[in-house]
């Protein structure tokens, strides 16, 4: 349960995405969030406040005159309880109340009366969104503190298709899992390489391992998470790409550190979490290879492939090099002379029937304090616990 002891308070403004925000509330109970919602009066003629009761499991506030309020001060109660207060949807009048300060119901009050954390998820028309006046009331609210959500690009209940969707509760939700992280990295970039590597033999066929990514991707939310500009260089995988995050597709190793190259002299930390290939096929044949052309099987002849991690730590001025170990046996002798023998800071160990495929798994930090092993976790708990030692790692460089 990410949001275990959080007091939320939703505001919902008038939109068609306000259907939307009751998926929004269902997920952040389930998280353990403890959601007041309060909608407008234009939010009501969308859902009925009903069914936001339904879902939270609170009476709805819509009206800064509520009689259950006994000092008619809901606007300061509410907003006093809140660990941070979401407006989703956001409409562009509401967006335009906020950046002038405008407090004419209990939302635009309450919000004006906060002492916590606002974030908004702006939902509507591409026109309104693009519109000069909605571009100056959202530079004065970035400027405010505000954060924005969004919004995404697509389709619209209008049937014109741009910007202006609201994002998905899904990924509101994880906006809001992120907003309570600790800023740990802030102002850092992350490099990161996740996932399998392929190894092409002709068109069909190739080398590659059961890397899912998972590990890799976990490392690349937490990162986010923890405040940090974040690219993730990535060898095939079917997972969706972090939010925030800026994925780089690759296939084989040779590509993968075309790429780290590319990107590495911008970076802070280069967290090589990818099962790369140590060897490729000399040359990938053209064209499909036909069985029974040949008596015998064709040969493979394997050449190795650069080892990435090494050399990005040999450069001049490297970032913080990771690396990753994945051992069937001798976890600490291996993983320990892989940090020596890469010259790396930290190398995170684990066993193989751990790391490959699942969600959950058991790591060894190996560094020059010696090992600190996390206990088995979900790979994103983990991920965490490894940035948090990152950041201890990159203050202790400055
Ligand atoms: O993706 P998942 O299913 O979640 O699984 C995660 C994982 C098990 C793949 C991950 O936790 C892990 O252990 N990754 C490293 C796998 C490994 O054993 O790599 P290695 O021993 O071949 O390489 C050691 C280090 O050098 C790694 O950081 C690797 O990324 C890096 N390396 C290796 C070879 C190479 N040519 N270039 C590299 O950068």
């Amino acid at each position: 349960m990410e949001l275990a002891g959080r007091h939320i308070v939703l505001g919902v403004t008038g939109g068609i995405a306000a259907y939307k925000a009751a998926e929004l509330v269902r997920l952040l109970v389930r998280e353990g969030a403890a959601v007041q919602v309060v909608m407008t009066e234009a939010a009501t003629r969308f859902v009925t406040p009903v069914t936001f009761q339904a879902l939270s499991g609170r009476p709805v506030f819509t009206d800064q005159w509520d009689p259950r309020v006994a000092n008619n001060m809901a606007h300061i109660d509410l907003s006093r309880e809140a660990d941070a207060l979401l407006v989703a949807p956001a409409s562009a009048d509401f967006l335009a109340k906020l950046a002038n300060g405008l407090a004419d119901d209990l939302l635009t009050t309450l919000v004006l009366a906060r002492d916590c954390r606002l974030l908004v998820a702006p939902a509507m028309n591409r026109q309104m969104w693009e519109n000069p006046a909605t571009c100056r009331n959202l530079a004065t609210l970035r400027s405010d503190g505000v954060d924005i959500l969004g919004p995404a690009s697509g389709d619209q209940a209008c049937g014109e298709t741009g910007l202006g969707r609201m994002l998905e509760a899904e990924e509101i939700l994880l906006e809001m899992v992120a907003h309570f992280q600790p800023r740990l990295l802030a102002d850092k970039r992350v490099l990161l390489t996740a996932g399998p590597t392929f190894e092409a033999i002709d068109p069909v066929r190739g080398i590659t391992n059961l890397s899912s990514g998972k590990m890799g991707y976990a490392i690349a939310r937490a990162a986010r998470e923890a405040g940090a500009q974040v690219t993730l260089v990535s060898g095939p995988v079917s997972l969706p790409c972090p939010q925030g995050v800026n994925r780089i597709d690759v296939s084989s190793a040779l590509q993968m550190h075309a790429a780290v190259h590319g990107k590495v002299a911008e970076n802070d930390v280069f967290i090589a979490v990818a099962a790369v290939a140590d060897y490729r096929p000399a040359m990938p044949v053209a064209q499909k290879i036909k069985k029974g052309a040949q008596a015998a099987p064709p040969p493979i002849e394997l050449v190795q492939n650069p080892d990435i991690l090494a050399e990005v730590a040999m450069l001049p001025a490297p970032p913080l090099c990771v690396g990753f170990a994945a051992e069937s046996e001798k976890l600490d002798e291996y993983a320990e002379s892989k940090r020596r023998s890469k010259k790396i800071p930290l190398i995170v160990g684990n066993l193989i029937n751990d790391g490959f495929g699942g969600d959950d798994n058991t790591l060894i930090l190996f560094d020059d304090d010696g090992q600190h092993p996390l206990a088995p976790a979900p790979k994103l708990q983990l991920a965490r616990q490894l940035v948090a030692r990152i950041a201890t790692l990159l203050a202790e460089r400055q």
